[in-house]
C-alpha cells in the first residue's frame, strides 16, 4: 500500500508515520509537508533513512505538485496538513482558510482524478462547537465558533461532498485534543511543561474551568489505522480519549508532577470566543473494535517525562522568532 501523508512533519502526522511504518512492513509513505513553523523534520529522525519513507517539501495548495505525486500511484491519502492553533486563527484567519479549506480541495480534486482508493480527512471535535452537558454524536449539528474550527468544518464537509457527489471513498475523523511527544510548544500541555521546566509563568486563560477531552496521540494513530481498514466510505467517526479535565486541574497536575510551585500559574485574560467544553460520544468507533489503550495519568506522566528528557527538541523552538511572538502575546494578555 502506498500512502500520501500530508502534514506529516507536524505533531500527529509524524507520530502516525512512525506508527504506520512500524505496523505495516510492506507499505510506502510519502510525506508532503510545507514545513511551516509547526513542521519539524526532527520529529521524523527515526524514519528518515527508511527506504519505505520519502519526504517532499511542498504546499498542499500547489495543485501541479500534488498532481505529480498522486499520479505516481497513491492508494491512500491521509490529510493532516493544516494550520492548527486557535490563538493564531483569532489573529490571522487567512492562512487557515487557505490551507485547511483550499488545501483540502486541491487534495480531494487530485484524489478524484486519479482514483485514490481511500481519502482520510483528519477533522476535529472543534467543528461541533462547545457543549455544556452530554457528548456530541457524529450526526449532531456543526457549530464551529472560531476561525480554526470553521475552516476545519469547511474541509470536513467538502470532503464529505466528494463522497456524496463523486463517490470518492472518503472517511472523516473528528478527534479530541491530542497529547504526546513532539507537540509544538504553543499547545497547552507542551507549553506548560516547558514553561514550568524554565520557571516561566503558566498563562491559564480565564477561570481555568474550560474542559478538554484528552486523547493520547498513539490511540489516535491506532484509530486512524483501524478506520483505514474497517471504516465505511462516506462516514464520520468521533475519536475521543474519554479523559475530560478542567484546564486548571491539568495545570496543577503538571506542576505537582514536576515538583514546581503552583504559584507559577498566572491567570490571564480569556481567549476570545473560548469554547467551554468539548466532549465526544465514540460508540460508533468502539463498535468497530477500537478502545483507547492509554491510561490517562500514566500517559500524561510519560509525556511530561519525554519533554524533560528531550530538551534538545524543544529548546530551539522556544528561543526562535515564533517564541518571541508568543512571549509578546502573553505579556499583552497579562496587561488586561
Ligand atoms: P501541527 O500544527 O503540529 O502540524 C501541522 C503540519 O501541517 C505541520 O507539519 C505543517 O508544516 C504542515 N502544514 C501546514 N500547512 C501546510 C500546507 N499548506 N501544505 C503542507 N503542509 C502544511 O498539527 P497537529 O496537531 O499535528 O494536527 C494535525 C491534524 O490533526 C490537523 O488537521 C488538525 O486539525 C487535526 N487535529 C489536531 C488535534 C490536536 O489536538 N492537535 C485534534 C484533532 C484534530
Ligand atoms: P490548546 O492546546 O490551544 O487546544 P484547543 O484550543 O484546540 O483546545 O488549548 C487547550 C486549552 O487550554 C484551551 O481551553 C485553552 C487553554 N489554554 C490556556 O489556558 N493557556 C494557554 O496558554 C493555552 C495555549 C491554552
Amino acid at each position: 500500500m502506498k500512502l500520501l501523508v500530508t502534514g506529516g512533519a507536524g505533531f500527529i502526522g509524524s507520530n502516525f508515520i512512525r506508527y504506520f511504518l512500524e505496523k505495516h512492513k510492506s507499505c510506502a509513505v510519502i510525506n508532503l509537508d510545507k514545513l511551516t513553523y509547526a513542521g519539524n523534520l526532527d520529529n521524523l529522525k527515526e524514519v528518515q533513512s527508511d527506504p519505505r519513507y520519502r519526504f517532499i517539501k511542498g504546499d498542499i495548495i500547489d495543485a501541479p505538485l500534488v498532481e505529480s505525486i498522486v499520479r505516481e500511484g497513491i492508494d491512500l491519502i491521509v490529510n493532516f496538513a493544516a494550520e492548527t492553533h486557535v490563538d493564531r486563527a483569532i489573529g490571522h484567519a487567512g492562512d487557515f482558510i487557505r490551507t485547511d479549506v483550499y488545501g483540502a480541495f486541491v487534495l480531494l480534486e487530485s484524489a478524484r482524478s486519479h482514483g485514490v482508493k481511500r481519502f482520510v480527512q483528519i477533522s476535529t471535535d472543534e467543528v461541533y462547537g462547545s457543549i455544556e452537558k452530554g457528548s456530541f454524536k457524529e450526526t449532531d449539528t456543526l457549530m464551529p465558533r472560531n476561525p480554526y474550527a470553521a475552516s476545519k468544518a469547511g474541509a470536513d464537509r467538502l470532503a464529505y461532498s466528494y463522497w456524496a457527489t463523486y463517490q470518492l471513498p472518503v472517511i472523516v475523523t473528528r478527534a479530541s485534543n491530542n497529547f504526546g511527544p513532539y507537540q509544538y510548544p504553543e499547545k497547552v500541555i507542551p507549553l506548560f511543561v516547558t514553561n514550568a521546566l524554565r520557571d516561566i509563568p503558566l498563562p491559564l486563560y480565564g477561570d481555568g474551568m474550560n474542559v478538554r477531552d484528552w486523547l493520547f496521540v498513539m490511540d489516535h494513530c491506532s484509530a486512524i489505522d483501524l478506520l483505514i481498514e474497517k471504516g465505511r466510505d462516506g462516514e464520520i467517526y468521533n475519536i475521543g480519549g474519554g479523559n475530560e479535565i478542567p484546564n486548571v486541574e491539568l495545570t496543577q497536575f503538571i506542576l505537582d508532577y514536576l515538583k514546581k510551585p503552583r504559584t507559577l500559574i498566572k491567570k490571564v485574560k480569556d481567549r476570545q470566543g473560548h469554547d467551554r467544553r468539548y466532549s465526544l460520544d465514540c460508540e460508533k468507533l468502539k463498535k468497530l473494535g477500537w478502545r483507547p489503550r492509554a491510561d490517562f495519568t500514566q500517559a500524561l506522566q510519560e509525556t511530561v517525562d519525554w519533554y524533560v528528557r528531550n530538551e534538545w527538541w524543544w529548546d530551539k523552538l522556544k528561543s526562535g522568532e515564533y517564541w518571541e511572538y508568543y512571549r509578546k502575546q502573553y505579556v499583552d494578555r497579562e496587561k488586561d
